[in-house]
């Protein structure tokens, strides 16, 4: 059984049905504060099966000691509960690190270390890359966000763990933009309030549930002016925890902490993904070009040999594909 944290959310929902599919049993434990038991019910019409669900929050430590101690069967952890909003994260920084270091630092505490444990990392830990395709190795720089630097702390946290536990084994995957939903239509990205990323802004806005897209800046150092980004289908991108975690439990990682890339290889700038949406819903967008926003790293795209040659994982989906999915999922769920 794999301790899901988080499962209910956008990449952990998905993450579920990949783990499902390849014959894992699960427990997620989620405190739904950004989800909700239809994310559950869809995980049980795509799967057939009912699944052990926890209402819990990692922030505490007495209910999720009691969880674990009561599974002695935990096979494995894959770590995603966390807060994830850059913006909010600068407003209120304490939140982010204690939901985010606070959560892992628990969780931590309270496996046993010869469990393996995948992280969600982000390709923020890498800020502003001095060279492209951005390589595990590149410098790790001050994260522009209270987000963004809590995934370069829980990254630390673990190599640390990891150095003081000698039977302790994990994996940090960073993503880079996860985008779409599954085919089925049951799940997909959800965020509560107006969506602070591109591809849910797009359909959202397409359908009139929020007003029209603002491109932020079209006078960067780019081909057509607007930023560029490694956009993954949420389908490859769980499909690589299930690798990451295959590698942990075959024993097959070269040390003890590991770092993964989890893109596709390639930029795509924001007005490239405006006309793959115009392509694969036949519809025109309606948007208008506004200022840079703060923060914003003008090119980030990922280089994966690691990933494809160490994980035997690689992405399946187009840029078009998974766009196509993301505008089906609005189509689906426009009125809740
Ligand atoms: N964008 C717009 N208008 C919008 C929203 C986004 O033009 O309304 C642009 C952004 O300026 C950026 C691109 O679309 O150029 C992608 O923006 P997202 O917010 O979708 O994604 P980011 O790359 O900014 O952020 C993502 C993750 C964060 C993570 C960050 C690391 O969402 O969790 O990558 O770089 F921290």
């Amino acid at each position: 059984m794999i301790l899901i944290t988080g499962g209910l959310g956008y990449i952990g929902s998905h993450t579920v049905v990949e783990l499902i599919a390849q014959g894992k049993e699960v427990l997620i434990v989620d405190d739904l504060s950004n989800s909700n038991l239809q994310v559950l019910e869809g995980l049980e019409k795509i799967t057939g099966q009912s699944i052990n669900f926890v209402q819990l929050d990692v922030k505490e430590a007495p209910p999720l000691n009691e969880l674990i101690q009561a599974h002695p069967q935990l096979e494995g952890v894959i770590h995603f509960a966390a807060a994830k909003a850059v913006g909010e994260s600068a407003l209120n920084p304490l939140k982010y690190y204690q939901n985010n270091v606070g959560g892992l630092l628990n969780l931590l505490q309270s496996i046993p270390t010869n469990i393996p444990f995948i992280f969600s990392s982000s390709c923020t830990v890498y800020g502003d890359a001095d060279a492209l395709p951005i390589v595990e190795n590149s410098p790790i720089k001050r994260p522009k966000s209270p987000y963004g630097n809590t995934k370069k702390i829980g990254e630390e946290i673990l190599e640390e763990h990891s150095r003081a536990h000698a039977n302790f084994k994990a994996i940090s995957l960073r993503y880079f933009n996860p985008i779409g939903a599954h085919a089925s239509g049951y799940i997909g990205e959800n965020p509560k309030g107006q969506p602070e990323n591109l591809v849910p802004y797009i359909t959202q806005s397409a359908v009139g549930k929020i007003p029209p897209l603002t491109v932020f800046g079209d006078d960067y150092p780019t081909a057509d002016g607007t930023c560029v980004r490694d956009y993954i289908h949420v389908v490859d991108l769980a499909r690589a925890h299930v690798a990451a975690f295959n590698r942990l439990e075959e024993n097959k990682s070269k040390t003890a902490y590991e770092v993964f890339n989890v893109g596709t290889g390639q930029g795509h700038s924001v007005l490239e993904v405006i006309a793959s949406f115009e392509r694969v819903s036949g519809k025109s967008l309606n948007y208008s070009i506004g200022p840079r926003r703060e923060g914003d790293i003008v090119t980030a795209y990922a280089n994966v040999d690691k990933a494809l040659q160490q994980l035997n994982w690689s992405p399946k989906y187009s840029l078009d594909e998974a766009v196509h999915s993301a505008w089906q999922w609005e189509l689906n769920n426009s009125s809740r």
